[in-house]
């Protein structure tokens, strides 16, 4: 049996890819600092090995990688929220850059060479076409995107370099939980809209904000590609079988390929929770493309990927019932 280590794995996403690794066979070990992740969620929900500690401690990985037989890394383990880059680069690229390289450092030095990256599609800014392919031109917009983006570069020279084989996973936006209501999303604080929406409708918070409903779009709000986060640890399977049985390093979108509207998703929302959802207009919110939806085509046909829940109402419901379920 493999061992994978998942770093990030306390966290949103990380945490629904340690399951899909156990549910696939896998012996996962998870290294968070916990800096936004969930201690009880790795111990006793998903209940695999946790190392408390932060992915910069080079002594703390070479200790990782040379008592354990580690196959592989699922990387998660990031900085996450947009607009406090802006504000904070230093953080970002220190821990997203810096963080990151010195991880791959130990890997090399431990002979680990396949890599599994949580990249996104923020790296694209502004399309320039719809849907958007991974040819697409990258032109990041915000220091988060660029140190997505420059971790993409140096993975590309590790591989010319050291043969470090990788799969980048750019995703669009995560959404959605667990099914069957073991996991969910909880980030502190909160930007995703999904959530928001689901934390009005429980009283939590009074309204939702709509940044700007006067864009060229069919009703005036932006359009987004929602990925199931199940759909997207599936990915993370067949991403790391594809490197374990010798894949080349590649780069793939990770979307719905369906763009749904701010509009459909606070309807949507209201359906589901049967809750009123009041809302309140803001102006637009600069750097906000009006649409960004994927083609995850590439992903389809070479890892035979197919999302299981591409339905809106599927991965509303299955947040609300881990929000109902943590909020009662
Ligand atoms: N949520 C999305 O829609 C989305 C979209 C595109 C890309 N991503 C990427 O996916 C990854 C996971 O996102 P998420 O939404 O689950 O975020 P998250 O904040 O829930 O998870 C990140 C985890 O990493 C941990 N972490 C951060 N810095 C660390 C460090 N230096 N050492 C050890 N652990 C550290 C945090 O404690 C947290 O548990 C991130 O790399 C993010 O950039 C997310």
């Amino acid at each position: 049996m493999s061992t994978i280590l998942v770093t990030g794995g306390a966290g949103y996403i990380g945490s629904h890819a340690v399951l899909a690794l156990k549910n696939a066979g896998y012996e996962v070990i998870v290294l968070d600092n916990l800096s936004n992740g969930h201690q009880e969620i790795v111990e006793q929900v998903l209940q695999v090995k946790l190392i408390v500690g932060d992915m910069s401690d080079r002594a703390l990985l070479d200790s990782i990688f040379s008592t354990n037989n580690i196959a592989a890394v699922m990387h998660f383990a990031a900085y996450i929220a947009v607009g406090e880059s802006v504000n904070e680069p230093a953080k970002y690229y220190r821990n997203n850059v810096v963080g990151t390289l010195t991880l791959l450092e130990a890997m090399l030095a431990a002979s680990v060479n396949k890599f599994i990256f949580s990249s996104t599609c923020a790296l694209y800014g502004v399309p320039q076409f719809i849907p958007l392919t991974e040819d697409h031109p990258q032109n990041p917009i915000s220091p988060y995107a660029t140190s997505k983006w420059m971790v993409e570069r140096i993975l590309s020279d590790f591989d010319t370099a050291y043969h470090l084989k990788s799969v980048s996973f750019r995703y669009f936006n995560a959404a959605g939980a667990d099914p069957n209501g073991l996991l969910g999303e909880d980030h502190i604080p909160e930007t995703h809209l999904i959530p928001l929406v689901l934390l009005t409708a429980l009283g939590k918070s009074e309204s939702i904000f709509i940044f700007g409903s006067d864009y060229p779009t069919p009703d005036g709000t932006c359009i987004r590609d929602y990925i199931h986060v199940n759909d997207l640890a599936q990915a993370h399977i067949l991403g790391l079988q594809y490197l374990l049985d010798g894949g080349e390093s590649e780069v793939f979108n990770l979307g719905n390929g369906n763009g749904f509207s701010v509009r459909e998703v606070i309807e949507t929302a209201k359906q589901v929770t049967g809750k009123d959802i009041p809302i309140i207009e803001r102006d637009r919110r600069p750097g906000d493309p009006p649409i960004l939806v994927g083609s995850s085509d590439k992903v389809r046909k070479k890892l035979v990927w197919h999302p299981q829940y591409p339905n809106l109402n599927e991965i509303i419901t299955h947040a609300w019932q881990w929000h109902q379920q943590k909020h009662q």
